[in-house]
């Protein structure tokens, strides 16, 4: 598995060096192709990184030329504090001048098969093509504790071989449904930043890096990404096993 893991004395310098390295990477992509499509995390990992970028990084990134796609997004409205665009927005969509047009949310208030197939229309609309893939720029994951990634569980974990671009899925403690990007977009990123703060993770890290144990039931074990490049971004307490 080729990646590379970068360890952190806490959260805040994670999230200083994530906003480094998003900024650096959308300006690659941006001078080279005049966009930059990245899909984002929820949860609470990326909230420290969101404002380091609305803080910091406001006058520092091409933000009009930014695509904003999502992992996932929990089945309930934009305004729910449970959805995952509505805290981007509060935390930074809201507070630098990205383009209204090119934030494509998914739509968690309507019907999540039919939402589904049309964020799975719209990525295929907006993203380059490679032998029916989408081609993201840069995907940013997090992890559970239970070693899911966007919205892809353990109970579900055949999502990851999906042939679709993007499943209805379901927590499996509170049965919210979720619409979550598959294995096969997934791994098609240029490059993936999975970060993990806190020792909640730290366990569950342990096995994913863990070689010879099977890990048979692991999402993000199965985050690969072949074809681009795979950066860990872990605090200290989440490496504490490794
Ligand atoms: C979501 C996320 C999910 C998240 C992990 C970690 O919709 O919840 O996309 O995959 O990254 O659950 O969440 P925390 O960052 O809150 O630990």
């Amino acid at each position: 598995m080729n990646y590379e893991i970068k360890i952190f004395k806490n959260a805040k310098l994670l999230a200083e060096q994530l906003a480094k390295d998003f900024q650096s990477l959308s300006q690659k992509f941006i001078s080279y192709k005049g966009n930059f499509n990245v899909a984002l995390s929820g949860g609470n990992t990326p909230k420290l990184f969101f404002r380091e970028l609305a803080e910091n990084y406001r006058n520092k990134i091409e933000w009009s030329k930014i695509n904003f796609f999502w992992s996932d997004e929990r089945c309930v409205p934009p305004e729910d504090k449970e959805s995952n665009y509505g805290m981007a927005k509060i935390e930074l969509l809201d507070k630098v001048p990205v383009s209204k047009k090119n934030i494509f949310r998914v739509h968690g208030e309507g019907n999540p098969q039919i939402e589904s197939e049309k964020y799975s229309s719209a990525i295929q609309k907006i993203l380059p093509n490679d032998n029916g893939k989408p081609i993201f720029d840069l995907i940013i994951l997090g992890v559970g504790e239970d070693g899911h990634t966007a919205s892809i569980f353990p109970q579900n974990i055949e999502l990851i071989n999906s042939d679709k671009l993007c499943e209805v899925s379901e927590h499996p403690v509170t049965k919210q449904k979720r619409i979550t990007l598959t294995g096969k977009v997934l791994n098609s990123a240029r490059f993936i930043f999975i970060a993990a703060t806190g020792e909640t993770k730290a366990k569950k890290l342990k096995e994913v890096f863990n070689e010879r144990k099977n890990n048979a039931s692991i999402p993000v074990k199965f985050i690969k990404n072949e074809s681009g490049k795979l950066y860990w971004y872990l605090d200290r307490e989440a490496a504490k096993y490794l």
